[in-house]
């Protein structure tokens, strides 16, 4: 029986999850998500056009492949409606390509608003959340209240559907004082569930597990990063879903022993989007070098991205976390132009060094650099990782050495031609 690869990001989300998945599908039939909901913009460009996913697999512009919005994943009708769309507009058939978990939870308009209402009161603790209804859906999930997809072929939908907006509006009102209006986005909320209703809403882990025994090869497409998830990453600034590999067990309905190989994407430096800690954030004019030419701006929300130098602490919880059996390094062309690229090897935390990734990070975590002279020049042609500069392959041998885990893909441009497969 074949078993389920998996590609997820090993920080804070933006590893370049989307161009990796698109450069990977050719291997594979299935692409499925297993968690998250639109709070994801994985990013592709190919043909000189650029195209941001949300909700659907990155797998949709392969022709012959089956998109699977695992159970694990929450939807909101309108976002979907819209990538839908686009995606047609531009001669892709989703139809054919897309099915759907019955057991998928639904984001309401008022879980929007409950997003933005908790945010609010928060003040000046608020997560940064993407403000797309994630985590109060994610709420109602494990509270036993939520709606599902397969319950929008129920004649009783929109009884169910009034009973938990009910709900919404009453705390909305009484614990947040919150005003708003949802009539027109509930409106393209309805629209967005008739287009679904379109779409095969099934069982989809008796259809994954079907693939597999038929040695279909199938890749599980994560969201959002390991160091935003919920039980490891750095609470309480993370999502409200197990973005590591354990995950697509609970997110697709299949056992352990059917993962295969999890391959964990990084992007040579850090970035983070929203609040909470990263130790190796850089506020001076690297930082801001390392955004303008990485084009650090959310894809989701447009909002700057905070940048930093790779943090190999983080990086190699993460790893252990996931069990990444092969390591995906992104953006390295980012770093062509400098002369000194650093590497945090370890914390110091009241004048002691830790090399392990602790339960909080307060300002007075410190991080301990290592500095690695800049290859200084352009990579982008680059095809083979011989050609690559002496200083560049440091850098990854030492990164190889230190996780243990060998990089099998190098990207150096956006481009899916700028990859190199080693
Ligand atoms: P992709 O899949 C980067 C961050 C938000 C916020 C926190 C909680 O594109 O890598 P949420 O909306 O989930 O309640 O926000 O998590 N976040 C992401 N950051 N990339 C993402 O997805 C993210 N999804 C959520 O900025 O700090
Ligand atoms: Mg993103």
């Amino acid at each position: 029986m074949k078993k389920i690869d998996v590609v997820l990001g090993l920080q804070w989300g933006d590893e370049g999850k989307g161009k990796v998945v698109d450069v990977l599908t050719p291997r594979y039939n299935v692409i499925a998500r297993f968690q998250g909901g639109p709070n994801a913009g994985h990013s592709l460009h190919f043909n000189n056009k650029s195209y941001v996913l949300h909700t659907i697999p990155s797998g949709i512009f392969r022709d012959g492949t089956i998109n699977v919005i695992g159970n694990g994943v929450v939807v909101d009708p309108v976002i979907l409606a819209e990538e839908i769309h686009e995606l047609e507009a531009t001669g892709v058939d989703v139809l054919s390509k897309m099915i759907i978990s019955k057991r998928a939870h639904l984001i309401l308009p008022t879980h929007r608003m409950l997003d933005a209402a908790s945010e609010a009161a928060k003040g000046a603790g608020k997560i940064g959340s993407t403000l797309k209804g994630i985590g109060p859906t994610y709420m109602d999930k494990t509270g036993r209240n939520g709606l599902r997809m397969g319950d929008v072929l129920s004649p009783a939908f929109l009884e169910r559907y009034n009973a938990l907006k009910a709900k919404h509006d009453e705390i909305l009102r009484l614990q947040y004082n919150f005003e708003y209006d949802i009539t027109e986005y509930e409106a393209k909320w309805m629209e967005g569930i008739e287009l679904l209703k379109k779409f095969p809403i099934v069982d989809t882990e008796i259809e994954v597990n079907k693939y597999l025994t038929e040695d279909k090869p199938i890749l599980a497409e994560g969201a959002q990063g390991s160091m935003l998830d919920v039980d490891f990453g750095t609470y309480p600034f993370v999502t409200s879903s197990n973005t590591l590999c354990s995950g697509v067990c609970t997110g697709l309905g299949v056992a352990p022993t059917r993962i295969g190989e999890v391959y964990g994407i990084f992007k040579a430096y850090c970035t983070r989007v929203g609040s909470g800690p990263f130790p190796t954030e850089l506020f001076d004019e690297t930082g801001e070098k390392l955004r303008q030419l990485g084009h650090e701006f959310g894809a989701t929300t447009g909002r700057p991205r905070r940048c930093g130098w790779l943090d190999m602490v983080a990086l190699k919880y993460a790893v252990m976390m996931n069990g990444v059996t092969s390591l995906i390094m992104m953006k390295s062309d980012i770093l062509n132009d400098f002369d000194t690229i650093k590497v945090c090897v370890g914390y110091e935390v009241n004048g002691e060094r830790i090399d392990y990734f602790p339960f909080e990070v307060a300002d007075e975590v410190t991080p301990i650099y290592r500095e690695f002279k800049g290859w200084n020049c352009d990579t982008t042609k680059m095809r083979t990782y011989d050609e690559l500069p002496a200083e560049f392959k440091e850098y990854v041998e030492y990164i190889e050495s230190e996780t243990g885990v060998s990089i099998g893909i190098i990207s150096l441009g956006p481009d899916r031609e700028e990859t190199i497969v080693r």
